[in-house]
Order: C-alpha cells, then sequence, then structure tokens
C-alpha cells in the first residue's frame, strides 16, 4: 500500500511542474527551464560545462547492484528494481540486527517491502503513467466522463515517445514483451505469422515496436532444419526476403533509421549447435565427431564460438550498413532456460561473446537477463519469460532508453531533466553513450 502511494505521488509532483512548465514556455521563458523545477539542472550543467557531472549523471540504474522488489504477482505493476545507492549503505542499523538479540523471540524478518525513502529512488516507472494516459485517451475517445486537464498534461509528459519506433531483431522472447507492452495499453500486437515480422502500435502516441524475427547467426540452411516452414534461416536472406520491405515502418525520426534497435540472438543458435550433430546423417561429413561434441548439453566448441562471435559481428555490420554507423544499438543480454542447466552453458558463452561484440561495435547493454536469471516461476514455458514483473520491468527498461535519446535524464529515481525542455544541437544519447559502452563487457 505504501508503494501506491509514494508511485503516484511521484507522478503528481511531476505531472505539476509539467503544468507550470507549459505556462513558462508561453510566457517565453529560458530555453532550459527544468523539470521539476525543485532540481533545476540544465542539461548543459550535467555534460557540458566544468565541472562535468558526467560521473553522477552516467549512472544506468538498472545496471547497479540491487534488489528487484516484486510485491505480489496481483500488483506485478510495482514491481521496481531498488538500487543500492550509498544511502542504504549508510543507514542506521535496523532494530532486528541489534545484538546480543533481547528478548525470548527471534528477529522478524518478514517486511517484504522496502521502505519509501529507498523504493523511491528505483527507476522511474513509465509504464505506470503511459497505463493511466492509455486510460485517459480511451475514455475521451468514447465520450465518457475523465479528467481531462490530466490526460493534457499526460500528453505533454509523455510526449517524448511520440513518433518514435523501436525495432527489435531478436526472437519469440523480444516478441512476447512487445504484446505484452501492447496488451498494458489496452492494444494489441500483429503477429504476421509466426517467425516473421510482427508489430505494435500505440496509436494515440504513434509509437511503434517492430519485431524482425532472427533466427539465429547460422549461416546455411541445413537440410536437417526442424522448422519447415522457415523457408531463410540467415539474416541476409531474411532481411533481402522478408525485413527489407517493411523498411518504410520501422525508420523513425531521422528519416533513416529506427530511434532505437534491440538486438539478441541466441537461443535459436544454441538448439543449432546443439542439433548439428545428432542431425546431420552418420558416415557424413561429421561422422569423426567425438562423443564429448554430440553431447547436447554442453559448452560451446571454440569453433563454434569463433562462428557465433564473428556472425554476430558480420549481423552488426549488416545493420550498420542499412541503418547507419551511428545507428543506436541495444543488446539485450540472454536469458536461461527456465530450469537452468548444461544446456545454458552455451547461452552463457553466447552472451560473454555478445558483450565483447557490443563493446567493440559501440553496442550498449539492457541487462534484463541478469534480473530475470533464476526466477523460473515467472516463464510461461521452456524459454518465454511471462507477462508480469519481469515483462513489466522489461517495458521500463526499455522505454528508459527511449527517454534517454529524447534528452531525459535521470538520477536518484527522480527526473533531473525532462525532455520537454531539451533545445540543444547534440544528440543526448551521445552524453552517456561511451560509459555504457565501455561498461558493455562489466557483469559476467
Ligand atoms: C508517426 O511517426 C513516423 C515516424 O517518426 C512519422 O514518419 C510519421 O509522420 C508520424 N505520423 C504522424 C501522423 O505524425
Ligand atoms: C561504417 O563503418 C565501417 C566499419 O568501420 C566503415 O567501413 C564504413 O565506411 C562506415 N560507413 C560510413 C558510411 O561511414
Ligand atoms: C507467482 O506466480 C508464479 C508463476 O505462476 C508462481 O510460481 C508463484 O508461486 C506466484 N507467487 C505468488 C506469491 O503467488
Amino acid at each position: 500500500m505504501s508503494a501506491i502511494l509514494v508511485s503516484s505521488a511521484r507522478t503528481l509532483l511531476l505531472l505539476a511542474f509539467a503544468s507550470t512548465f507549459v505556462v513558462m514556455i508561453i510566457v517565453g521563458s529560458s530555453l532550459f527551464v527544468n523539470y521539476p523545477a525543485s532540481e533545476c539542472v540544465p542539461f548543459r550543467s550535467l555534460f557540458n560545462t566544468e565541472p562535468t557531472r558526467r560521473d553522477e549523471t552516467c549512472v544506468d540504474p538498472y545496471k547497479l547492484p540491487g534488489y528487484l522488489y516484486i510485491p505480489d504477482n496481483d500488483s506485478y505493476r510495482l514491481t521496481s528494481y531498488v538500487p543500492f545507492y550509498d544511502s542504504l549503505y549508510d543507514a542506521s542499523d535496523p532494530s532486528f540486527t541489534t545484538y546480543p538479540w533481547p528478548g525470548k523471540s527471534s528477529p522478524d524478518l518478514s517486511d517484504p517491502h522496502p521502505e519509501p525513502e529507498f523504493l523511491k529512488l528505483a527507476p522511474h516507472s513509465w509504464m505506470t503513467d503511459l497505463v493511466v494516459h492509455a486510460k485517459l485517451v480511451d475514455a475521451a475517445a468514447n465520450g465518457q466522463d475523465h479528467d481531462a486537464s490530466r490526460l493534457e498534461r499526460l500528453d505533454k509528459y509523455l510526449d517524448w515517445m511520440r513518433n518514435k519506433r523501436v525495432l527489435m531483431i531478436a526472437d519469440s522472447v523480444d516478441r512476447y514483451m512487445m504484446v505484452y507492452f501492447c496488451q498494458e495499453l489496452g492494444h494489441s500486437a500483429t503477429v504476421e505469422a509466426r517467425h516473421t515480422t510482427a508489430w505494435c502500435t500505440i496509436p494515440h502516441l504513434n509509437f511503434t515496436i517492430y519485431h524482425w524475427h532472427l533466427a539465429g547467426y547460422y549461416n546455411y540452411r541445413p537440410n536437417w532444419w526442424w522448422q519447415a516452414t522457415m523457408q531463410q534461416v540467415t539474416f541476409e536472406d531474411r532481411y533481402e526476403k522478408m525485413f527489407k520491405r517493411t523498411l518504410g515502418d520501422v525508420v523513425g525520426g531521422n528519416g533513416r533509421a529506427p530511434d532505437l534497435i534491440l538486438y539478441q540472438s541466441g537461443l535459436w543458435d544454441q538448439v543449432t549447435f546443439a542439433q548439428k550433430y545428432a542431425q546431420e546423417p552418420d558416415g557424413g561429413e561429421f561422422s569423426s565427431m567425438n562423443e564429448q561434441n554430440r553431447h547436447k548439453d554442453r559448452q560451446l566448441t571454440w569453433a563454434e564460438l569463433r562462428f557465433y562471435m564473428t556472425r554476430q559481428k558480420q549481423f552488426i555490420r549488416h545493420v550498420k550498413g542499412v541503418f547507419g554507423n551511428d545507428t543506436r544499438l541495444v543488446y539485450r543480454s540472454l536469458t536461461p532456460h527456465q530450469q537452468l542447466d548444461e544446456r545454458d552453458l552455451m547461452i552463457m558463452n553466447m552472451d560473454r561473446a555478445s558483450r565483447i561484440v557490443a563493446h567493440k561495435e559501440g553496442v550498449e547493454v539492457m541487462d534484463w537477463a541478469r534480473l530475470v536469471t533464476g526466477f523460473s516461476g515467472q516463464y510461461k514455458d521452456h524459454v518465454h519469460v511471462n507477462k508480469g514483473p519481469m515483462s513489466w520491468l522489461y517495458q521500463n527498461m526499455l522505454l528508459s532508453y527511449v527517454f534517454r535519446l529524447a534528452g531525459g535524464v535521470e538520477n536518484l529515481g527522480a527526473i533531473e531533466h525532462h525532455p520537454m525542455s531539451y533545445q540543444s544541437e547534440l544528440d543526448p544519447w551521445l552524453e552517456c553513450h561511451d560509459v555504457y559502452v565501455a561498461q558493455a563487457v562489466d557483469n559476467r
């Protein structure tokens, strides 16, 4: 209950400032009117003037050590990631840590809820605002009674999402996250056919997530391929025959590339590598394979690792060739199977390889897998993560990138700079980009 109060109080505070800001624009005030006004931090002072605050500002809360607070399944929309900032470490010792423990009963350690002062440092839940906004838009469209001024404030507050295009080049794990994103906001995704292209649009924001299904980095279509309907396997062929025709729909603000591209490939590769020596005909070219390689649940062979790493590099160069070398790319870290076992050794090999590729190719990492790993109960089957706390987390993580590329800056759970006041010739994405690319190799 306290969580609800904290979260909505913060939203209300921000909305109050949003309307203040609009008034200021009208009277022609400074271009760097900030938001919320009580924490007036001009974008320039965060990055471009001495002393720069880059070290404090370029901190992605989702990359910090922290605690994933999931109130319970029924209220998964309050799921928050609570980073461990200094204020937690320096907080006074909780009474239940007293030693020697007075009295006979043991200390009560049953409270599942972080104290509000730590919870309020969790990264902003954009999904919370978006759900409220979508309901108000819907009520207005249907002529129902609604809070029109709140709708107007939210329209402005969420304007940074307008006209944005996010492209996922990934497998069905991300496609489900896209489908759930639309469901949360009362819309349906369009999935043309399994393993092809799919998309989801939030019409009132002209915000679209597009999904290109990547079937791994394999370089040919083996005749033992187990998906008869999958005519194209390589990303080169899939691009030519399947993805290219959607270019008009995936291009966003700059007119030549999506505003953000999220990619990932691992589960298809893992199955391919695991199946290869079992499926290739006996007496064929791989008949001398030793027993160790025939074993499916194993690490990648060194050659497989080189294969995966190099093909991924080729994939990224291909994407850059299509959309430009300055395309904003984010690698989504690889989630293991629902039941973590030796199959996941390959997944870990591939995740580590993907991190070095990201680091070298100027790609940032959305480390969702780090937070999902171990939550077997949150999977819908052996590989797909279900709708609930983990999809909510995914959506908020993804939106934090869109907020940032539009000029938003969040620090210690507060909006330090809102994109609605962003006025600069600089590309806001680049302000912290190098820091995050350097961190791509961390954590694993
Ligand atoms: C929606 O966004 C796309 C991509 O940025 C843009 O090309 C298009 O003009 C926008 N549509 C409207 C109605 O603003
Ligand atoms: C993009 O980067 C690649 C690899 O560094 C380079 O060969 C290519 O010329 C670049 N393309 C453009 C248009 O700058
Ligand atoms: C939440 O849902 C998961 C998956 O259905 C289940 O395993 C878990 O026990 C549930 N937790 C609670 C507290 O209901």
